[in-house]
């Protein structure tokens, strides 16, 4: 199996209470500000990568009507089961090979980092050239993507977090990290269950794309970039800087 795949069909049933401490909603204001910001106003839209289904809910809580897809089927039951999840459409598929049908949309978005599993320039370029079917003329890509600077700072040193009765481990297992390189990381997590622990194991195999080659490779795919933000955290921040800031949220549109 695809280690992206068997990294989230693994955590599925607990990934909001391990990832509680992101603040969706915070990046789906920066996404909806860009959308209002750059887009034709129009308010279909496909959330790729949605995983459990929480950027989804925060789209549609701001107006939007909301399709989602991901490539972990385990997730996607997740996000058919959250509260408030009635009437929203959630389809199984990859960024590469998405559901059939899915066309007219005035924003594609791609919340929290689902390019970044992406490992390949080639794939990068199926997901943009997918995502390009997707859009309605005038229509808005939005995704997020890590700088090189958080992939260097975040596991330049393994994290360890002992709270006693939950040992966290994370670091890198791959080389240091270059432009355009896969970074992998472990992250293990040890809960104790009376006298004996219980270990939960994901391998994070991650991208990181250059401005460059992404620039380049939406051009390819009939897109082109029409704005690119810094993200510290949920801060947007201008001119982006690859080393200092966090993220960038690119905004892209059809060509
Ligand atoms: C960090 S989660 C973010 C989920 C959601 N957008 C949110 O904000 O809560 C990243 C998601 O990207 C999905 N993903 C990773 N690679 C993907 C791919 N190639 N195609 C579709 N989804 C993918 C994962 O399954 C995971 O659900």
């Amino acid at each position: 199996m695809d280690e992206t795949l068997a990294a989230y069909e693994g955590v599925a049933h607990r990934y909001d209470e391990l990832n509680a401490r992101m603040d969706t909603a915070a990046l789906v204001d920066r996404f909806v500000e860009a959308a209002e910001r750059y887009g034709s106003g129009g308010r279909r839209l496909l959330d790729a990568g949605c995983g459990t289904g929480r950027s989804s809910l925060a789209f549609r809580e701001r107006g939007f009507d909301v399709t989602g897809y991901d490539l972990s089927p385990a997730m996607v039951e997740q996000a058919r089961h959250r509260p408030g999840a009635n009437g929203t459409r959630f389809l199984v598929g990859s960024l590469q090979q998405p559901p059939p049908g899915l066309t007219g949309f005035d924003v594609v978005a791609c919340v929290d980092v689902p390019m970044t599993y992406l490992t390949s320039t080639d794939d990068l370029h199926r997901a943009l050239a997918a995502a390009r079917r997707q859009l309605a003329d005038g229509g808005l890509l939005l995704f997020d993507l890590n700088t090189i600077g958080y992939y260097r700072r975040t596991f330049a040193a393994p994290m360890v977090a002992d709270r006693g009765d939950r040992y966290v481990t994370w670091f890198a297992l791959s080389a240091p990290v270059e432009p355009d390189a896969t970074v992998v990381t472990q992250f293990d997590l040890f809960e104790r269950d009376g006298t004996t622990w219980n270990r939960l194991s994901m391998r994070h195999v991650q991208h990181h794309h250059s401005d460059r080659t992404l620039r380049r490779t939406a051009e390819a795919a009939g897109l082109r970039v029409l704005a690119a933000h810094g993200l510290v955290g949920t801060s947007l921040r201008n001119p982006p800087d690859e080393d200092a800031h966090d993220r960038i949220l690119y905004v892209v549109g059809a060509r």
